[in-house]
């Protein structure tokens, strides 16, 4: 695939570039089809008080399925919008999917949004893919093979000092419950850092600290759809993640910490 040839020149196996080829492919599919639905009207349902599901994460997720299902047969999806319980491990290879990741973004017409497929195998990320379109940005990374935009080598900052810092993060939706947290959370981080930025999509707040535009990302309560692939994009790109008391990440915890690495410990010690 021409767009991501670099990136598949440094893959380790050619099973793996048949995988990061599989991811790109569906999430470009799907990122033009939600890019050509963005003016339109949208049809919105709630899935909790502030939680919306609009006709084109649907589409977005079938269009997904259909075309991993072409490009790499027989891998089960765990995809946000057909998601059981049951599906919810990473023992086997298994594709993690958010058709649309920063659904409230699209709903409201504000430009920042992404698709984001990855490949986790025995609690491994193997290849990930997450696809800006109104940027027209492709972010991915293979396990072993370099993080890449847009087919260009990408790394995290080398920011030392909190003060410098740039940090990302979100509000979960079941706000009600973890408000206290959230602000425990924010009045301990906000005096130390130099701003912090709420976007609207995990999965890019992660490809963001990879390419150095942010140079840390914390939230709670993420689904393994919104940081499976982000997480191999951040260590492929030499950061580090881990959950808020310092113990390996895995999208399957309910705490993300990421950042470039220098700044962990001192991210931890304010959560
Ligand atoms: C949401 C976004 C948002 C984050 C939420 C996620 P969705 O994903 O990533 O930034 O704060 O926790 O659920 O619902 O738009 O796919
Ligand atoms: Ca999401
Ligand atoms: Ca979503």
């Amino acid at each position: 695939m021409h767009r991501i040839s670099h990136a598949l020149h440094h893959c380790t196996d050619v099973t793996r570039g048949q995988l990061l080829t599989a991811a790109c492919r569906a999430a470009l599919e799907a990122g033009q089809l939600i890019k050509s639905r963005y003016t339109q009207p949208h049809d919105i349902a709630m899935k909790g008080a502030i939680n919306l599901v609009t006709e084109t994460d649907l589409a977005a997720e079938a269009a997904i399925l259909a075309c991993l299902a072409q490009e790499a047969p027989g891998i089960p999806v765990m995809a946000e919008e057909s998601a059981s319980t049951h599906q919810l491990t990473d023992a086997h290879p298994i594709w993690i999917v958010d058709p649309l990741d920063g659904t409230t973004n699209f709903a409201h017409g504000f430009p920042h949004f992404a698709v984001s497929i990855a490949l986790v195998d025995q609690g491994r990320p193997l290849v990930a893919a997450i696809y800006q379109p109104m940027l027209d940005e492709l972010f991915c990374a293979s396990l072993g093979g370099g993080a890449w935009l847009n087919d260009c080598p990408i790394r995290v900052t080398e920011t030392e000092q909190l003060i410098n810092a740039l940090i990302g993060t979100g509000f979960p939706y079941e706000v009600e419950h973890t408000l206290a947290d959230v602000m425990r959370q924010l009045a301990a981080m906000l005096p130390k850092v130099r701003d912090i930025r709420r976007a609207g999509a995990a999965a890019l707040d992660l490809a963001y600290v990879a390419c150095g535009r942010l140079d840390g990302f914390y939230e709670m309560n993420l689904q393994p759809w919104d940081t499976a692939a982000g997480w191999l994009l951040v260590e492929e790109a030499g950061g580090r993640l881990s959950d808020f008391s310092g113990a390996p990440f895995s999208p399957f915890v309910p705490q993300t910490l990421a950042s470039n690495g220098r700044l962990q410990q001192a991210l931890l010690h304010l959560l």
